[in-house]
Parts: C-alpha cells; structure tokens; sequence
C-alpha cells in the first residue's frame, strides 16, 4: 500500500474530490481525518471508509477559521501522534459566467479572498507539525482558470492563479524542512457535478449557452481537450494518493496537470 499507517488531513473531506481522495488514502492504509463544516455529510464518507476496512475520523472545522484550523490540527496531532498529509478540497461557491461590467467586487473577490484564506490557514497549520517532524506533504488544488484568457472567470481565474502562485511559494518555504507541496489541476470533472459547488457554477453558463450542464461538459470535452473527455474523480484521487507517497518523493513545488489536456505545459 503506498500510504500506510499515515496520517491525512482532508479539509472539504465530504466534498466531490475531498471525499474521493480521502477514500484513495483509506485504501492505501492511511488514517483519514475528515474535517468540513457539516458532520452529517463528513460522517457518511466516514461511513464508507469504515465499511471498507479504512480509518476515518471526522470533525466540525471552519476551513476559513485560523483558530478552529489551528486547534483541529494540534488535536489530531496530539492523539494521532502526527501529520503526514494534507490536502484542501475545500469548495468555495462563487459566480462564473458574469462580464466584467456587470462583476461586482464583491463577487469578484470573493473566490479569490476565500480560496487564499483557507490554504494559508490549513497550510500553516499542518506546517507548524510538518516542520518538527521534518517530514510531510501538503496537496492544493486549482483549476484550468489559472492560465486560461476567456470570459467570465475574472475570480475563478484569481483565484485559481493565487493557489498556484501559494503551492509553488510554499514549496520554497517547506523544502528545507523535507516536506512537499504540490498543486493539483484537474479540469471539470462531470461525476462530481451533481453534488458539488461546480452545479451552481456551471448552470447559469449553461444556460445561457442553450443547453443543459451536461450537455454543454461534453462539448467542452470533445472539442477542448487532447483526450476529448475530461478527467474522473477516480483518476483525480488515484493521482493524489500517489503525489502523497514515497514514490513522488523528488516532486515538489509543481502543478499537476490533471486536465486530460485542456491546457498543455
Ligand atoms: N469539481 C470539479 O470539477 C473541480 C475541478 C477542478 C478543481 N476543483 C477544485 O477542487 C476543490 C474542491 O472542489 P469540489 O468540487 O470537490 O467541491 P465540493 O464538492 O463543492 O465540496 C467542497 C467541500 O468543501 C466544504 N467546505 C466549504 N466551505 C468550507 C469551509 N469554510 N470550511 C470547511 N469546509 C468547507 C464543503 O462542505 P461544508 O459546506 O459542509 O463545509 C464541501 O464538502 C475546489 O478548490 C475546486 O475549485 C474542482
């Protein structure tokens, strides 16, 4: 098993990818430690994760509160003994879609005030643990928005270029301390439309587009990426859990391209 006896951090744990990857670690042998701001939802991936042999515990944090963030950390610190990953799938909804003479600042700076703020406060806050043990790693996550020029994404495209700019920083500052940072970038990925924030991002484009959200992914898919699909939760998880391991141990301060090439480096 590539995790075993591990111990993982997932912050939006009952989230599309949060919940995906936590169920990747579990099967890899790490402990997962489930952290959102709903216990019923973070208790049913838990659930799972039991039913299939795994670890899971699960707590109420406010991925946003510095205090609650810090306090969660220290306390799975303190009774799992230590940190060894983290990840932030944490899913901030935000408007897309909207020209920029009818974005308001608000909106605008929303997604990017919000993603920043919970990846600086997750990050520092397994850091603190990371650095004693001088080992462990830290996973991000961003989207296509980051290097793309097409209307509507104006916060998206902040935001998703922020956390790139933060990862690759980040990895600069942990480096010396043996712990990774790397920055995971899928594209839309259409099985997690359904339960996930990216259902109110996408509706109204698609709506006003002429077409259903699903209807308007697969376009997308066949006509802008290499592959001609866009990537699954299983591949997103599977890439994760491998970027944690031992086996990724000389990649550090990179983004991940997981978007079944939409974008091409
Ligand atoms: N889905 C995609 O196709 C896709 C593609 C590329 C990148 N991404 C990125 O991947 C990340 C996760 O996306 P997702 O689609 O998996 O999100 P999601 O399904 O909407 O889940 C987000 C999770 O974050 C939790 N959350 C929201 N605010 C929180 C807070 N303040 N504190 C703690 N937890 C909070 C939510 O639970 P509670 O509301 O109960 O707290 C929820 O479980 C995002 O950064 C997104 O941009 C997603």
């Amino acid at each position: 098993m590539l995790l075993e006896d591990r111990n993982a951090v997932i912050y939006g744990g009952a989230g599309a990818i949060g919940a995906s990857v936590a169920r990747a670690f579990a099967r890899e042998g790490a402990n997962t430690f489930l952290a959102g701001r709903t216990p019923a939802t973070l208790e049913r991936v838990a659930e799972e994760i039991r039913a299939e042999g795994g670890v899971a515990e699960v707590a109420e944090v406010d991925a946003l509160d510095e205090t609650a963030v810090g306090n969660h950390a220290d306390s799975v610190a303190a009774d799992a003994g230590r940190i060894d990953i983290a990840l932030n799938a944490v899913g901030i909804s935000h408007v897309q879609g909207t020209p920029l003479t009818e974005l308001s600042l608000h909106d605008y700076e929303h997604p990017v005030r919000a993603y920043t703020r919970t990846n600086f406060v997750t990050a520092k806050a397994v850091a603190r643990h990371m650095v004693e043990q001088r080992s462990g790693v830290i996973l991000t996550l961003s989207t296509p928005g980051a290097r793309l020029a097409r209307p509507g994404i104006l916060g998206n495209a902040a935001a998703s270029a922020a956390i790139e700019g933060f990862s690759r920083a980040l990895a600069g500052e942990l480096g010396p301390s043996g712990i990774r940072v790397i920055c995971l970038r899928p594209d839309a990925i259409p099985e997690a439309v359904a339960g996930s924030h990216t259902r109110e991002l996408f509706s109204g484009i698609a709506e006003s587009a002429g077409t259903t959200i699903e209807g308007w992914l697969a376009e997308r898919a066949r006509t802008g990426t290499l592959l001609g699909r866009f990537p699954t939760l299983a591949e997103v998880a599977d890439y994760a859990a491998f970027a944690a391991s031992d086996g990724a141990g000389a990649m550090t301060g990179a983004i991940a391209n997981l978007s079944s090439g939409s974008l091409v480096d």
